[in-house]
């Protein structure tokens, strides 16, 4: 009895994780078509370019994944300091993601050593990518969180298919590096699929946040037209009346 309720609580846990990997945020209006039509275009840059080369896809990727949380956090911070206002905490969010994506870097840097050219497309992709992504926060806060959803979406989706090729064997497995061992505290005989499965949930904790974020923004903007269109209503009845 024991072991089947055991049983069931484990495929109950296991369906549980697997909707949540595949968790898909539909796009609801503009701007959140924009994030995905944005990210679907890089995500077939990533995949002409790199194939199934997912150890120098995560070196490469990673150096592009840690902008948004600092740049983020930067803006936020200013803004906090212009206007006098509290950030209810965002800002440590966002710094905390960009650390935890560059300890993915500095994990896979371990496990796949980045050609010449590969060095060169990071230089110019954060060159690019920096500036990019600071025009669309200052343009559309909802947007750029909705962006980096989106991303980490792609990215679960990725590291999926990298541990299957794991556990399939078609990729070997190799010891876990020191680092990561660390970082995320795991046993000291962990290999390459606990840390690609370990760097997934982060992936998936960071899609949740932004999202999150995003639909925030859209609640904010949401009352705020419920406000105008009550203050317009308003005015118009008293211009009536009177
Ligand atoms: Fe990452
Ligand atoms: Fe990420």
């Amino acid at each position: 009895m024991t072991i089947i309720a055991h049983v069931k609580f484990s495929i109950s846990i296991y369906f549980k994780c697997m909707s949540d990997l595949n968790k898909h945020v539909q796009p609801k209006n503009f701007s959140d078509k924009v994030a995905l039509s944005f990210t679907k275009f890089l995500r077939l840059l990533a995949d002409t370019f790199f194939k199934k080369r997912y150890g120098h896809r995560a070196v490469v990727l990673e150096t592009v994944a840690a902008v948004p949380g600092m740049v983020a956090g930067m803006l936020l911070h200013l803004k906090s300091l212009r206007k006098i206002e509290d950030d209810k905490g965002w800002i440590k969010t966002l710094l905390d993601e960009a650390e935890n994506e560059r300890m993915h870097l500095m994990t896979f840097v371990h496990i796949a050593k980045p050609t010449a050219v590969e060095r060169f497309i990071i230089m110019i992709a954060q060159f690019i990518f920096i500036l990019t992504y600071a025009i669309i926060y200052l343009v559309s806060q909802r947007t750029a969180h909705r962006i980096v959803g989106y991303f980490e979406e792609e990215a679960v989706i990725s590291y999926t298919e990298y541990l299957n090729e794991l556990e399939a064997g078609t990729i070997p497995d190799q010891p876990a590096p020191e680092i990561a061992i660390n970082y995320w505290n795991l046993p000291l005989h962990s290999t390459l699929k606990d840390v690609v499965r370990a760097i997934r949930d982060d992936e998936a904790g960071h899609r949740d946040v932004n999202h999150q974020f995003a639909d925030l923004i859209n609640i904010k903007k949401s009352k705020k037209n419920v406000v105008t269109n009550e203050k317009i209503k308003k005015e118009k009845t008293e211009e009536i009346l009177n």
